[in-house]
This record gives C-alpha cells, structure tokens and sequence, in this order.
C-alpha cells in the first residue's frame, strides 16, 4: 500500500485530530489540551505513517536534554509509539522506528524509551536493550508541622508560571531534564495539577504527593537539600521516596525500580558508558 511518512506537523490541524485519535483509541491520551496550552513545541516530534490523510501509525521523538552530575546530555525519548489495530503487522512502525534511528545517528548521545510488557520482544529489533533503574528512599521521622504551600495549577497563567519556573531553575538531582518544560507541563497541567509546592525556607519548589503516610517526592526545583525539602511536608511523612536520583545518596536505601509495564529500554554511548551508573529517570518526564 502507498503510504507517506510526515515529521513534525503539529500545526497542521487535519493531522493533528488523526494523531490525537490514534493516541486516544491505543492509550486514552489526547495531546490536544496540551497542544492548545502552548506546550507541544519543537522537541515533541511525532513521526507517523499516513495514508489517504489518516495517522495509522506513529513514533514519537522527545528531545530531551540532560543534566547528568552538571554536564548537559543529549538524549532522545521515543513514546507514543503505536499502530492502529487495523494495520498492525504491516512493517509501520517497525519502518518509522528505523527512520528516527537514522535521522539521529551521530546527532544523539543516546535513545531511550518505556516499554510496556507487550512488548518487550519489539524494542530489541531496532538494536535496544533493557536496562535498570535505582530508586532512593528512606524512613524518616519528623515533629514539624507541614509548612509547604500549594501552588495552584488551574488554568494558563498558572501552568506558564510551573513552565518558566523549571525552565530558568536547576533542580537538585544528579539527572534532570533541561530545555524541555514542556513535557513536564504534560502531567502538571493535566494530571498533577495539585502537586506542585513551594518551600519558603529553601526558596524551592517540590513536585510531591502524598499515598498514606510516604511521601513521594517526584522532584526539587531549586537548590533546596533533600532532607530539607522533605521535613518541610512535616510529620505526616514516615517515609520519602525519591523519583529522581538525589546528588548525594547517603542516608538512602536503594533498590532496582520494578514499575508495572514500564521497562527501561536504551541504546547509544551515554547508556553504554554509564551502564552501571545507578540513576533513575525522573518519573514525570516519562513520555
Ligand atoms: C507495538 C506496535 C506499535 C507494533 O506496530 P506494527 O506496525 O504492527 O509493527 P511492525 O509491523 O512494524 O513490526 C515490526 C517487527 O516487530 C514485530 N512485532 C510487532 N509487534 C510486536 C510485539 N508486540 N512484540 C514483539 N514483536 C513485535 C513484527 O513481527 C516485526 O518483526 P519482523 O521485522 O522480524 O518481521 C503495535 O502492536 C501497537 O500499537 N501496540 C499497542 C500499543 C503499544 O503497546 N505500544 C507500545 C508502547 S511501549
């Protein structure tokens, strides 16, 4: 069947509306909201197979910058990765796999990806491997009140204040995401749009929730210590569990993340090189 390969056609409305319905029918996602929001920019690129105008298949590229321990990385995500049910088996996505690979050859410092359990015999094909993630936390015991404030995230002046607010702030981590606000702005402004905090003491921010009496801390924006940050939840909190990989892990138990359908596939120098490095990616720029 003839079919066309488009990059990057986010202003174009027609193919828009058939990539959000193809996220929709496949995850339940719809990227409109987010498109609408400003956030969809230049480093969410979507590669799709379109035929007679319908997005059939598709793989999207997130460029995503690093911070690793103060140097800048140049990653890129692949997500949204997905064939419409109808043309599956077909070679689709298997071919728009291989032209992120070439297009990025030598211009990326390493791909990686979440895979769900479906398919974790796919990803190797296109020269990925799987690899492991270290989460950090630690029992903790507080006598403070809680004395963080909630930022509120509930409409566009609030969500482009979170967006400027990571994007002209380091965050204390060894691994963080620079460059990109958007993709974090995906689930602040739409599914953790209670979650952002603000630490007066430390002058930072903390992205957290709260499951029983631990605290899941997804990250500091702002150079805030750990301990700090942590205390300032108060004594509610009896255990802290890091999603990102503080730059001093004393004091922490570590352990090999295992999260339901989430498996950690990578290839290229940066992986190879830091194989054993024992880092996580921040939870909230999974794409
Ligand atoms: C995974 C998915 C994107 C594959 O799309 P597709 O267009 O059917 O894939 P292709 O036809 O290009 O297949 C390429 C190769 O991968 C193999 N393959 C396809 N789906 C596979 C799977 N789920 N597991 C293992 N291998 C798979 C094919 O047999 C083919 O192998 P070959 O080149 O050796 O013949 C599609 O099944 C899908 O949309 N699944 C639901 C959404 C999903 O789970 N996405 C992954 C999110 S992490």
């Amino acid at each position: 069947m003839n079919y066309c390969i488009e990059k990057n056609y986010r202003n174009n409305d027609a193919l828009r509306a058939s990539f959000n319905r193809l996220a929709e029918k496949t995850f339940g996602l719809n990227f409109e909201n987010w498109y609408q929001n400003g956030f969809w920019q230049d480093n969410y690129i979507p590669y799709s197979v379109v035929i007679d105008g319908d997005v059939v298949s598709n793989v999207s590229v997130n460029a995503c910058n690093m911070n690793y321990k103060g140097k800048i990385v140049k990653l890129i995500q692949l997500g949204t990765i997905m064939t419409d049910i109808d043309h599956r088996g077909k070679g689709y996505a298997g071919a728009l796999m291989k032209e992120v690979i070439k297009d990025y050859d030598g211009k990326a410092d390493g791909i990686y990806l979440f895979a769900n359990d479906s398919v974790l015999e796919f990803y190797p094909k296109f020269g990925f491997k799987e690899a492991k993630e270290y989460q950090y936390s630690k029992e903790v015991t507080i006598s403070g009140k809680c004395k963080v404030q909630n930022i509120p995230l509930t409409n566009k002046t609030d969500f482009d204040r979170a967006a400027k607010i990571l994007d002209t702030n380091n965050q204390n981590a060894q691994l963080y995401m620079v460059g990109n606000p958007g993709l974090y702005m995906f689930y602040l402004s739409q599914f953790m749009t209670e979650n952002m905090f603000y630490i007066e003491e430390c002058s930072s921010y903390a992205v957290a929730e709260m499951e029983d009496d631990t605290l899941i801390l997804h990250t500091i924006i702002g150079n805030g210590a750990v301990d700090e940050v942590i205390r300032a939840f108060g004594s509610q909190v009896k255990k802290a569990v890091l999603c990102f990989t503080p730059k001093d892990t004393d004091g922490f138990e570590k352990s090999e993340l295992h999260e339901e359908d989430t498996t950690f596939f990578v290839q290229g120098k940066f992986f190879e090189e830091n194989y054993n490095e024992e880092y996580m990616m921040q939870a909230i720029t999974h794409a």
